[in-house]
């Protein structure tokens, strides 16, 4: 089947690569030229773990390519994805423009019936929009249909999330429509969801937004423990063995970063606030989360008196471990407070560093976790990447100025550094 994906971002590059691995024919469309030449060069505009050898392996068999000509991509596809970004704007709500552009194109450039699929994160209601918006510019009155199909794909583990996903939402205006779509995924064979358009949009929020407050969960009974001396990563394990409550999403820390549960949970608030609907649980959700950096430098202020001329070593600049996505880092939050404090900070991440530098250009990077510490007064742990577990702490306190760690991400047991003569601060413990 030949399939056309327009964005060549975590989630369209991924599933454009995934749908070519698997027999498709796959046009990769972009804006942007310099990606589409690092991409026709075998250079990876995104770090990601494994998309690298998938994308050779599949341009090489001549089954994927890339192009900035967004007609010859749609041209002869069954499907097309429309797989942009969607930006919140400055209320919260979000900003369906490059939603909007792609549809438009998409419309001038139908010949034979096509189906739609919004693969961005969309609001309830832009099924609906894309529809009117194609049937408006549409040159002939080629039949076509609009299907939403959220991805659930996570940054840094994204080819395997897209390879083995947990289920597939199709939300489509009826059946047969669906049954196409289908047929793209049935070699995946995971469980899969018909519903309507609606549904599937508002399932990704729901998703998204519950995760966003098992983390906030966390983080306040953190807060508790603190005051009360109970251990939280024991209080989310002995939680977490309980089935209807998971394990996973309750690692109490400095909070969720990353292009998609800030800008999700502002959206879903947002909309709830357009139905003139609650927004009571999202709002507490939101404002947890923004004060969990605020919170640890408050603590960082107490121990360390004066900050003025004081180095401080981070470990970890990336959203999470495994990518160089900068986008709603807790790092920038750290680093523009402690530099305006009149700290010097020295940083390192594996990954992420030259996406950093175009933030926060003023700053010192080194290449490793030890270069991070030498004559730094504390170090301060903000992505929990696992080079970070197994550092050397013998070498750490000779190097450090003073043998402080302030760990936002839990990354060792209580004993560990203390066992080594460190002051240890975590988080909850
Ligand atoms: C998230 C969802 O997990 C994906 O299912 C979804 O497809 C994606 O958003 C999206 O909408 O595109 P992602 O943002 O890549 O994926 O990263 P996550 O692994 O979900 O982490 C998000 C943030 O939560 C990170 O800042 C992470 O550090 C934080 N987090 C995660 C915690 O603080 N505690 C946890 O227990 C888990």
């Amino acid at each position: 089947m030949k399939v056309c994906v327009i964005g060549t971002g975590y989630v369209g590059l991924v599933t454009g690569t995934t749908f070519a691995d698997l027999g498709n024919e796959v046009v990769c469309v972009d804006k942007i030229p310099e990606k589409i030449q690092m991409l026709n060069s075998g250079k990876m505009p995104i770090y990601e773990p494994g998309l690298e050898e998938m994308v050779k392996r599949n341009t090489e068999e001549g089954r994927l390519t890339f192009t900035e000509d967004l007609h010859q991509g749609v041209t002869g596809a069954k499907v097309v994805f429309i797989a942009v970004g969607t930006p919140p704007d400055e209320t919260g709500a979000t900003d369906l423009s490059f939603v909007e552009a792609a549809a438009k194109e998409i419309a001038a450039a139908l010949e034979d019936y096509t189906i739609i699929v919004n693969k961005s994160t969309v609001p309830v209601g832009t099924g609906e929009f894309v529809r009117h918006v194609i049937e408006a510019n549409r040159r002939r009155n080629v039949p076509f249909d609009v299907v939403s199909n959220p991805e659930f794909l996570k940054e840094g583990t994204a080819v395997k999330d897209s390879q083995n996903p947990e289920r597939i939402v199709i939300g489509a205006p009826n059946q047969s429509v669906a049954m196409a779509l289908l047929e793209l995924y049935a070699p995946l064979e995971a469980p899969m969801l018909i519903t309507d358009i609606a549904s599937a949009e508002m399932i990704k929020y729901a998703s998204n937004s519950f995760l966003a407050t098992k983390i906030s969960f966390i983080n306040t009974i953190a807060n508790i423990c603190e005051k009360v001396g109970a251990d939280v990563t024991q209080v989310a394990k002995g939680m977490g063995y309980d089935s209807r409550i998971g394990r996973d999403f309750l690692m109490a820390g400095l909070g969720y970063g990353g292009s998609c549960f800030p800008k999700d949970t502002l959206s879903l608030r947002h909309k709830a606030m357009e139905c003139g609907e609650c927004t009571d649980l999202f709002d507490a959700v939101i404002k947890t989360n923004e004060t969990r950096v605020s919170r640890f430098l408050g603590r960082i202020e107490d121990r360390m008196v004066e900050l003025k001329d004081k180095q401080i070593g981070i470990l970890g600049l990336a959203f999470k471990p495994n990518t160089d996505d900068m986008r709603e880092a807790k790092s920038v939050e750290f680093i523009k407070y402690l530099v305006g404090k009149g700290a010097k900070i020295k940083a390192y991440d594996p990954v992420a560093t030259e996406n950093c530098k175009k933030i926060l250009p003023d700053i010192q990077y080194v290449r490793n976790a030890y270069e991070t510490a030498d004559g730094s007064d504390m170090l301060l742990i903000v992505t929990e990447w696992n080079e970070f577990k197994l550092l050397d702490f013998e070498k750490l306190r000779t190097l450090l100025k003073s043998p402080i760690i302030f760990d936002g991400r839990n990354i060792w047991t209580m004993d560990k550094p203390k066992r080594f003569g460190f002051e240890y601060y975590s988080i909850g413990r």
